[in-house]
Order: structure tokens, then C-alpha cells, then sequence
């Protein structure tokens, strides 16, 4: 059976942060705030996949009370929920995520950030594909307060 999975994040944009997106850190002044590394796009993927699996959320697996999670990197956390999930006989199928940022333009990394997620989520990078888009000025992330993701996912279910 084939199971699909949505998963949505945003994060404040900081001055000073490093600005880790799908893993690669980008040359950027700014970056994401947050209790792990804030990488929006990574915990998008994470929450598709939770979601397709019907297992809840990042925030549940992964709470942001927990010191454990104090600057974790997120690919990390991805290749956590990647082995949760197969040991429950899910198998990831493919990813799809679109970052919505005003600047930089991410495209020049993508590539780069496709290996590390295929890499941490155990499928192959050509079913693995990221994208930027911007709200064209407008809204929180036209003006450069904060970033958003949007993931989505399959995933076969084995029977066990
Ligand atoms: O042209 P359209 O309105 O569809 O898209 P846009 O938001 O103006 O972005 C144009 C192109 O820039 C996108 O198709 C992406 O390839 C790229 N982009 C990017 O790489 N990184 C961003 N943060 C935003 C856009
Ligand atoms: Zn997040």
C-alpha cells in the first residue's frame, strides 16, 4: 500500500544564525532560529513522513523541552524517524519540498541538499527533489521575518 504525507514548518530568521537549510549551510547573515538548528526544511520532510506514517509529529518525537535535542542537527533526526519508520515496515518512496524564502535564492544548493536528505531518509536522491520559491515581497516570508516549508512524501507499507 502507498501512503502519502504532508508536512508543513516556519521559523523566525535571526541575524547571526547559521543559516542550515536541507543541511548545507548557506552564506547567508541570517538564519533560523530555533532549539535544534532550526532547519525548517529538514523538519518539513521529518513531519511528511511522520504524517504518512500516521505517527504523530517532530514536536512528539523530538520535543524542544528536551535538552537532548539542544542544537541537534536535523538531518540527525531525520535519519531517526527514517529507522523508526522502517522498523515498523514503512519504506520511504519520495520527497518533495518547497522552501519558501525571499533571499538567497537556494537553487544553487539544492543539489547539495537533495543528497544529504536522500542520504539521511535511505531512499535514492532521484526520488528526492527541493525547491525555492518566494511570496514575491509579500506576507512574513516576502519580508524577511522567517522562513516556511512545505513537504510532501510517499511511502510503502509492508506488510509484517
Ligand atoms: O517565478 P515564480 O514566481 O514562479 O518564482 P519566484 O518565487 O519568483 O522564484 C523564481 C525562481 O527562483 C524559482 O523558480 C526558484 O528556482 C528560484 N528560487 C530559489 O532558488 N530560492 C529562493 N529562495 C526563491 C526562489
Ligand atoms: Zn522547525
Amino acid at each position: 500500500m502507498t501512503l502519502f504525507g504532508f508536512g508543513y514548518d516556519v521559523h523566525r530568521m535571526v541575524l547571526g544564525r547559521p543559516c542550515i537549510l536541507g543541511g548545507v549551510q548557506i552564506p547567508f547573515d541570517w538564519g533560523p532560529e530555533g532549539h535544534s538548528d532550526g532547519d525548517a526544511l529538514v523538519h518539513a520532510v521529518i513531519d511528511a513522513l511522520l504524517g504518512a506514517a500516521a505517527e504523530g509529529d517532530i514536536g512528539r518525537r523530538y520535543p524542544d523541552t528536551d535538552p537532548q535535542w539542544k542544537g541537534a542537527d536535523s538531518l540527525d533526526l531525520l535519519a531517526d524517524t527514517a529507522a523508526f519508520l522502517r522498523q515498523k515496515g514503512f519504506v520511504p518512496q519520495n520527497i518533495d519540498v518547497t522552501l519558501v524564502m525571499q533571499r538567497p535564492k537556494i537553487f544553487p544548493y539544492a543539489k547539495e541538499m537533495v543528497c544529504r536528505l536522500a542520504a539521511a531518509a535511505g531512499i535514492s536522491p532521484q526520488r528526492v527533489n527541493v525547491k525555492g520559491k518566494t511570496e514575491e515581497g509579500l506576507g512574513f516570508t516576502g519580508e524577511e521575518k522567517g522562513i516556511a516549508a512545505y513537504a510532501v512524501c510517499s511511502v510503502r507499507k509492508e506488510d509484517v
